[in-house]
C-alpha cells in the first residue's frame, strides 16, 4: 500500500499541491480528475522521484520512502507519460529492457525474459524488432506500459493515458487497465475524463487548480 501524508510543493510562489493525503491500496484502481493546471502531472512526476517535494511523507506499506532517492534496485511507482517518451533509436525490446540493463543491472537472460514476458501480456510481442515509428499509438503506449513495468514497480501510473488516442482506443485503454488490476497490478490514472474515470476507477480523487 502507497500512503502520502501532507505532500506539499510550490513552484516560485505558486502552490500546486497542497497538504495533500492520500492512500492507494494495493491491487485497486485511484483516478485524478481535475481540469488542465491541476497540478495533476506535478504529482506523478513527485512519485517519478523527478521532481522532489517540499514537505510530506511518502510510505510504502507503511515504509517511508523517497521516489528520488538515485540507488534504488526497485522503483516504487513506474509512471506512463502523456508522450510516451520512447527512445526512437531503440527497438521495441531495447526499449524495455533498457531500463532493467542499465539501472537494474540484470543479466541478458533475466531482462530479455521478462520483457518477452510483457510483451506477450501486452499484445506487443509480434513487434519486439519494430521502432517507435512503425508502431500506431495505441501500440506505442502499450510498449510504453511494458518499459514501465520492466522496472517491477509497486504501481503503475498513467498521465491522461486516453488523450493521444483516438476515441475508438478509449475502450482498449479502459479493457487494458482493468486486465492489469485483474493481474492485481496497483494503478493511478490521471485524466481529465470524467466519464472515462467512473468507468474504471475504484476510487476517485479530485483536483483543482489552487488559487
Ligand atoms: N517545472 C515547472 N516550473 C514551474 N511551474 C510549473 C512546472 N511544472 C508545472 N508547473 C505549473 O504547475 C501547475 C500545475 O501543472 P501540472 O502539474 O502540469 O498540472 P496538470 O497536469 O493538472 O495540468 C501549472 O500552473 C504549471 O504551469
Ligand atoms: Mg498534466
Amino acid at each position: 500500500m502507497i500512503e502520502l501524508k501532507k505532500i506539499n510543493k510550490s513552484f516560485g510562489n505558486k502552490k500546486v499541491i497542497n497538504d495533500l493525503d492520500l492512500v492507494i491500496p494495493d491491487g485497486q484502481i485511484l483516478a485524478i480528475v481535475g481540469p488542465s493546471g491541476g497540478g495533476k502531472t506535478t504529482l506523478l512526476r513527485t512519485l517519478a522521484g523527478l521532481e522532489t517535494t517540499d514537505s510530506g511523507t511518502f510510505l510504502l506499506d507503511g515504509q517511508p520512502f523517497d521516489p528520488a532517492a538515485s540507488k534504488q534496485t526497485e522503483q516504487v511507482v513506474g509512471v506512463v507519460f502523456q508522450d510516451f517518451q520512447l527512445f526512437p533509436h531503440l527497438n521495441v525490446l531495447d526499449n524495455i529492457t533498457i531500463g532493467p540493463r542499465l539501472v537494474l543491472k540484470q543479466d541478458k537472460e533475466t531482462y530479455t525474459k521478462k520483457a518477452e514476458n510483457l510483451a506477450s501480456l501486452l499484445g506487443i510481442d509480434e513487434l519486439l524488432n519494430s521502432y517507435p515509428f512503425q508502431l500506431s499509438g495505441g501500440q506505442k503506449q502499450r510498449l510504453a506500459i511494458a518499459r514501465a513495468m520492466a522496472m517491477n514497480p509497486k504501481v503503475l501510473a498513467y498521465d491522461e493515458p486516453t488523450s493521444a488516442l483516438d476515441p475508438a482506443l478509449r475502450q482498449q485503454v479502459e479493457n487494458l487497465i482493468l486486465e492489469l488490476k485483474a493481474d492485481g497490478v496497483t494503478q493511478i490514472v490521471v485524466t481529465h475524463d470524467l466519464v472515462f474515470a467512473e468507468n474504471i476507477a475504484d476510487k476517485l480523487l479530485k483536483v483543482e487548480p489552487i488559487k
